[in-house]
C-alpha cells in the first residue's frame, strides 16, 4: 500500500433517508431484487398494487425472496414456499399445521411510497419515516421531460460532486460544452441552508460549445444554478436567452460505497420543438455522460489502488466540500437550521 494513504474514503450512508429503488414500470409482475446502502432489498407489489420492500432474505433458510413469486398480492419464497405479506408477516407455511404467524418468521419491512414515477425506499427498517419523498418539479405546458437511469461506479460524493462542479467541463468535455474561446470572469454566489447547498453563476456569457451555439446563435446571457438537495440528489438548472430553460434533476441512490445509481429527470423547453431539441441534444447529452462515468470509474479505481483518498481542493471547487459536510451531518443526524449563510466568489470559467 502506498505510504501516503490515509484508509480514507468520502462515504456517507444516510440511512434516515429516501431513496429510489426502481422506475414504477420496472416493477410489474414478479418480485425484483434492489440494493441501496449495500442492503439487498426485494420489491413487490400488495394487493393493492402499493409497492412493498422486504430485507430480501427469506426468515426460514435464507433464500434470497427475489428468486420468488408474487401470488395475489404476497411474496413466495422459491426455496419452501413460505409466503410473505406486503408488511412482511409470514402468512403461509406449507405443510405446517396451524398457524403460520409468528414473529420469529417475518422479514424486516422497509417504508415504501410511490410517486412521480418511482418506488421510493426509506433506508431504515421498521421506522415511521422523517418526511416524505423528494417531489419532482411538475413539468408545464412547453416542456419536455425524457428520463434516463444510469449506474456510476463511484461513491454517492463523487457522483454528486460530478453532477455540480463546473471547473471540469471546460477539460473533461472540451467542446461540447465549455473550454471553447476566452474565459470570462463571473460570480458564484453560494447559498446555505440545513438541508441544500445552491451556487448560482451571475454573469456567464452563453457557453461557445456546440450546444450553446446550437441553442442560442445570437449569444445571450446563461442563468445558472446548481443545488444539492439532502439526501441524494443534484439539480441543474439553465436559462439561456428568454427561450430555453432546461432543469435536469438527478435523484442518485448509493447502491453500494462505490456504486451509485443516477435517475436523471431532463426537464426542457428550447427554441426548437420538444422532439426536434432530443434529437439534436441527445447525443451530446450522452456523450457528456459517458466522459463523467468514465472519469468517475477512473477516479474510483485510483482511490481504491491508493487505499484511499488525497483531495486538495481550492474556491473553484464551489460545493464539493459542502455536499460532504451536509452529508456527514445528515449521516449523524445532526442538522441544524443555524448552519444557513450566503457567500460570493470570483472564478474564471
Ligand atoms: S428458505 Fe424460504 S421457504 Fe425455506
Ligand atoms: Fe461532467
Amino acid at each position: 500500500m502506498n505510504q501516503e494513504s490515509n484508509g480514507e474514503f468520502s462515504v456517507a450512508r444516510v440511512t434516515r433517508a429516501w431513496y429510489v429503488a426502481c422506475g414504477s414500470r420496472e416493477l410489474r409482475g414478479d418480485p425484483i431484487a434492489r440494493k441501496i446502502l449495500g442492503i439487498p432489498l426485494v420489491l413487490f407489489r400488495g394487493p393493492d398494487r402499493k409497492p412493498s420492500a422486504l430485507l430480501d432474505r427469506c426468515a426460514h433458510r435464507n433464500a434470497p425472496l427475489s428468486l420468488g413469486r408474487s401470488v395475489g398480492g404476497r411474496l413466495e419464497c422459491a426455496y419452501h414456499g413460505w409466503q410473505y405479506d406486503a408488511v412482511g408477516v409470514c402468512v403461509k407455511v406449507p405443510g405446517l399445521v396451524g398457524e403460520a404467524e409468528k414473529t420469529t418468521r417475518e422479514v424486516p419491512r422497509f417504508p415504501a411510497r410511490e410517486q412521480d414515477g418511482f418506488v421510493w425506499v426509506y433506508a431504515t427498517a421498521g421506522v415511521e419515516p422523517a418526511g416524505e419523498p423528494y417531489r419532482l418539479p411538475a413539468t408545464s405546458r412547453g416542456y419536455t421531460e425524457v428520463r434516463r437511469t444510469v449506474e456510476v461506479e463511484s461513491t454517492l460524493h463523487a457522483a454528486l460532486e460530478n453532477a455540480l462542479d463546473v471547473p471540469h467541463t471546460a477539460f473533461l468535455h472540451k467542446g461540447l460544452f465549455r473550454g471553447v474561446g476566452r474565459t470570462h470572469r463571473i460570480r458564484a454566489r453560494v447559498t446555505r441552508s440545513a438541508m441544500q447547498i445552491e451556487a448560482e453563476y451571475i454573469g456567464e456569457p452563453r457557453p461557445e460549445g456546440l450546444a450553446g451555439r446550437i441553442l442560442s446563435p445570437s449569444g445571450g446571457v446563461v442563468t445558472h444554478f446548481d443545488r444539492f438537495i439532502l439526501p441524494s440528489i443534484a439539480q441543474v438548472e439553465y436559462r439561456l436567452g428568454s427561450e430555453n430553460h432546461f432543469l435536469i434533476t438527478t435523484l442518485c441512490t448509493p447502491v453500494e460505497d462505490f456504486r451509485t445509481r443516477l435517475h436523471a429527470s431532463i426537464l426542457f423547453r428550447t427554441r426548437f420543438p420538444g422532439w426536434l431539441a432530443r434529437l439534436i441534444l441527445e447525443p451530446v447529452a450522452l456523450r457528456i455522460f459517458r466522459q463523467d462515468a468514465e472519469m468517475l470509474k477512473r477516479q474510483t479505481a485510483a482511490v481504491r489502488r491508493f487505499g484511499g483518498e488525497h483531495y486538495t481542493s481550492t474556491e473553484v471547487d464551489v460545493l464539493g466540500l459542502q455536499i460532504w459536510q451536509l452529508l456527514k451531518r445528515a449521516e449523524a443526524g445532526e442538522l441544524t437550521p443555524s448552519e444557513e449563510w450566503k457567500r460570493e466568489i470570483e472564478l474564471d470559467v
